[in-house]
């Protein structure tokens, strides 16, 4: 099928397989149509169908709820059933540096328990993948509806596997799926790499991260490519990351490989929103500063009058992001193009 697609900044074309979302059939194209979370729930994806027919995969997608007329669709959940047109939002501009999407197979492996709550895994993908540092990909299990998004934590071009940490959703299809048994092994399809939330080391400015709970999965990725280019010999780290209690901690090990190999210009600070911090994390981790508090505000107290030259990552819940969102556009008064996020919506 036929589908076209009209922007306020240009009209564009491409063929959508039988039973292949619109929004996957675009980006594999190399149409760069406008979505955040590809999963449904945000809206940004919003179409309005102006010919042909389609349908929605999803009848309840949350992101339905942002529609205004009969004609709407989210283009991320939707399927085309002859040729179409659309109206589109505005078109993006390519990310420097990132493939186009398309799906792939991959198995399970590695799979482990981070914390009581916390599990990462490896994916043996098909087929090598390049991806931006700080995408995602989305992960469909045989059996479950839908897909789900996870960010990529490790950075390789031409990557065989991908690595994945995921915080268990009590109730969620896939968190009870993950923590359930027979994971390790299990094939997955995949569509990926996604997401705008990229970090590109020619880009020469200071890094800010802040994360809740598993929104520290692209932040790695990120870290891990900005060590790797010597990013940090001539600018400055701060990474902010958010969990509950001690016990939810994790990556404190990795986080604090990269602080080392960053000759002391990555500063790593843990904010316990839920208890003070016990003396024995502070000393574990003699190098992190710690704080009690709720990452955004932790982050807002330390960075104050530290935002020049600054480009944020922000990764984690929905309140989470919009509250760092907040600080960030207008206590920081950082560009929008200096603030890449994540919502784990
Ligand atoms: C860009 C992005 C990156 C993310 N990265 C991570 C990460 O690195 N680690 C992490 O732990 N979490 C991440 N998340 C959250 C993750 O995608 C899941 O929402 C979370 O793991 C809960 O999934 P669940 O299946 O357990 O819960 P569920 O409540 O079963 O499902 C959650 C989501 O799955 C989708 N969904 C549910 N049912 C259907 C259906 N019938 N049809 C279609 N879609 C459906 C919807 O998007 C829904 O919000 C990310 C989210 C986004 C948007
Ligand atoms: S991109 Fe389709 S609802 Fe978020």
């Amino acid at each position: 099928m036929r589908v076209v697609v009209s922007a306020k900044n240009g009209t564009r074309d491409f063929e959508c397989e039988p039973g292949e979302k619109i929004l996957h059939a675009g980006l594999r194209s190399g149409v760069e149509l406008p979505y955040e979370c590809a999963t449904g729930t945000c809206g940004t994806c919003k179409a309005r169908l102006t010919s042909g027919r389609t349908e929605s995969q999803w009848a309840e997608a949350p992101g339905r709820k942002y529609f205004k007329s009969e004609g709407d669709l989210l283009t991320c959940q939707s399927v085309a059933h002859d040729d179409c047109a659309l109206e589109v939002g505005p078109l993006k501009s390519h990310e420097p540096n990132t493939s186009a999407p398309r799906a792939l197979g991959g198995v399970v492996r590695g799979f482990r328990r981070l914390t009581h709550d916390v599990v990462a895994f490896d994916v043996d993908i098909d087929a090598p993948l390049d991806f931006a540092a700080g995408q995602f990909a989305l992960i469909t299990i045989p059996g479950i509806p839908g897909a789900r998004a996870y960010s990529m934590v490790n950075f390789d071009r031409g990557a065989e596997r991908l690595s994945f940490v995921v915080k268990k959703k009590p109730g969620g299809a896939v968190s009870e799926w993950l923590f359930g048994d027979g994971v390790d092994g299990a094939r997955l399809v995949l569509f990926a790499p996604l997401g705008h939330a990229t970090f590109h080391p020619e880009v020469k400015k200071h890094v800010l991260c802040i994360a809740g709970g598993s929104g520290i999965a692209g932040m790695m990725s990120i870290l891990s490519l900005a060590c790797r280019e010597g990013h940090f010999a001539a600018w400055d780290g701060h990474v902010f990351f958010g969990v509950r209690t001690a016990r939810d901690g994790f990556f404190l090990d990795e986080l604090d490989a990269f602080r080392v190999r960053s000759s002391a210009r990555l500063a790593v600070t843990v904010a316990l929103s839920d208890e003070d911090v016990p003396a024995s994390l502070a000393t574990a981790y003699p190098g992190f500063a710690f704080a009690r508090g709720f990452v955004h505000a932790v982050a807002g107290a330390r960075m104050q009058g530290r935002y020049g030259d600054v480009r944020a990552y922000v990764a984690g819940p929905p309140p989470m992001v919009d509250a760092s969102l907040r600080l960030l556009l207008r206590e920081a008064r950082l560009p929008p193009a200096d603030i890449r996020y994540d919502k784990f919506s």
